[in-house]
């Protein structure tokens, strides 16, 4: 969402909407793609946020899609995606594929970025030919926490590098074609590591003695979740990745396209989350201000213990900053202790400095514009939420809430 926040603008959609309610603004999905524009390729990593209105925003920006099942293969097509006669503009990440995701692979053209020498297998048995990437874990890895890190020998992901040469024979007994080399060693990577996967790049090309057409970088860019976070230097972040493409690209004796495969980075800033102040009450020292949105809508908190700046917009129409500040747990309608939005790393209660809130006040979880909606989930039987995309002067919404019948449906008649 574009700063400062527009609370007007928001008071209208939450009486408009209801709440809880997503809201992205189209304009900073716009600024996060043009940061990116020097790479050939900016894939999106739809598990980020998947909504197929979202989607097709990114293809008017000539970003490309990665999917990770058939799901998401169907949100790209909804959304007017084709990786049909190489157009490559749908990639499927996976370490595993049913014989159904294969199905959808073979139609509609789809490169395989393989994560495992038996998804390679399965595909060749089933489709010589058939465009492949190799998703390689270098034996390193790094992430915002460990169930983010992606690379070293407790990550189930990609294929194990010295397991590279096995991986080669299967392309080659089955004829699949070889793109390029693929490696995402988790999501939050600083610039150290960042320098360890471009040499670990290079190193792997040089070893495979293939000719590939193209590398990718994967996702994991950071953003600023806190006010003391810096925004990632993009133009670092390329120039290191270049330099990797340019020593490919003198070993191989040709041009290498270079693409990127961010999530987070294209979306987060662009979303948040809009919940109403229900309730507050008092429990020996913790004040609990509770909200109406949860871990069923928002579930970062719960699972990594992840910090979403706040903010809480009074109902009267009133500055928050009038307000006195409080130390605050703010929690949501579930069930469950740890629904909690104001957490640490060991999942405990963190109370946070904020302006005293009080009944029919919006409350604000920023930056949930990456996995947000996308890891929602019908826990204590509620209904997904309704999301709007705001662009411009124009509201729209792009999810409509879910209903209780709907959730209903799928048990009922049998
Ligand atoms: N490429 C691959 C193969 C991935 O597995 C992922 C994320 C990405 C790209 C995009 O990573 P990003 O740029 O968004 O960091 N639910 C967690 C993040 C899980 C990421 C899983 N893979 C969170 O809320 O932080």
């Amino acid at each position: 969402m574009q700063k400062p926040l527009d609370t007007a603008r928001l008071t209208r959609l939450a009486d408009r909407f209801g709440t809880p309610l997503w809201c992205y603004d189209a304009a900073v999905i716009r600024e996060r793609i043009a940061a990116l524009r020097s790479f050939d390729h900016i894939r999106f990593a739809q598990k980020a946020c998947s909504n197929t209105h979202l989607l097709r925003l990114m293809r008017e920006e000539g970003v490309v899609v990665d999917a990770v099942s058939p799901g998401e293969i169907a949100r790209a097509l909804a959304a007017g995606y084709s990786s049909r006669g190489g157009r490559d503009e749908i990639v499927f990440t996976a370490d595993l594929a049913t014989e159904e995701t294969l199905d959808v692979v073979v139609r509609e053209e789809i490169p395989m970025n393989a994560g495992s020498i038996d998804m390679l297998r399965q595909l060749g048995e089933r489709a010589p030919g058939h465009r492949v990437w190799l998703r390689i874990n270098p034996g390193f890895g790094h992430g915002h926490s460990n169930k983010t890190n992606t690379g070293g020998e407790h990550s189930k992901h990609g294929i194990w590098h010295t397991d590279l040469p096995a991986a080669l024979a299967v392309i080659a007994q089955y004829d699949l074609h070889l793109v390029g080399l693929h490696m995402h060693i988790g999501s939050g990577v600083d610039y150290g590591h960042l320098q360890q996967v471009c040499g670990a790049m290079v190193q792997l090309v040089k070893d495979s003695g293939q000719d590939i057409e193209a590398i990718s970088a994967g996702g994991g860019l950071s953003i600023p979740y806190r006010e003391n976070d810096a925004q990632i230097d993009t133009a670092h972040y390329f120039g290191l990745w270049d330099a990797a493409r340019k020593e490919v690209e003198a070993h191989l004796g040709h041009t290498v396209k270079l693409e990127i495969e961010p999530g987070r980075y294209l979306v987060a800033e662009s979303g948040l989350l809009l919940s109403r102040v229900r309730a507050s009450k008092d429990a020996g020292r913790n004040h609990f201000v509770l909200v109406d949105a949860g871990f069923s809508d928002l579930m970062r908190p719960s699972m990594y213990g992840s910090y979403h700046a706040i903010s809480i917009l009074p109902a009267d129409g009133s500055e928050s900053g009038a307000r006195p500040l409080r130390d605050t747990v703010v929690a949501g309608p579930l069930c469950e202790s740890g629904d909690v939005f104001t957490q640490g790393d060991g999942g405990v209660v963190q109370p946070r400095s904020l302006p005293a809130a009080e009944v029919g006040d919006l409350l604000v979880l920023h930056d949930t514009g990456a996995y947000g909606a996308s890891m929602s989930s019908n826990y204590n039987s509620r209904p997904l939420i309704a999301e709007v995309m705001i662009d411009g002067d124009q509201e729209r919404l792009i999810r409509r809430r879910q209903t209780i019948e709907e959730l209903l449906a799928l048990e009922a008649g049998l």
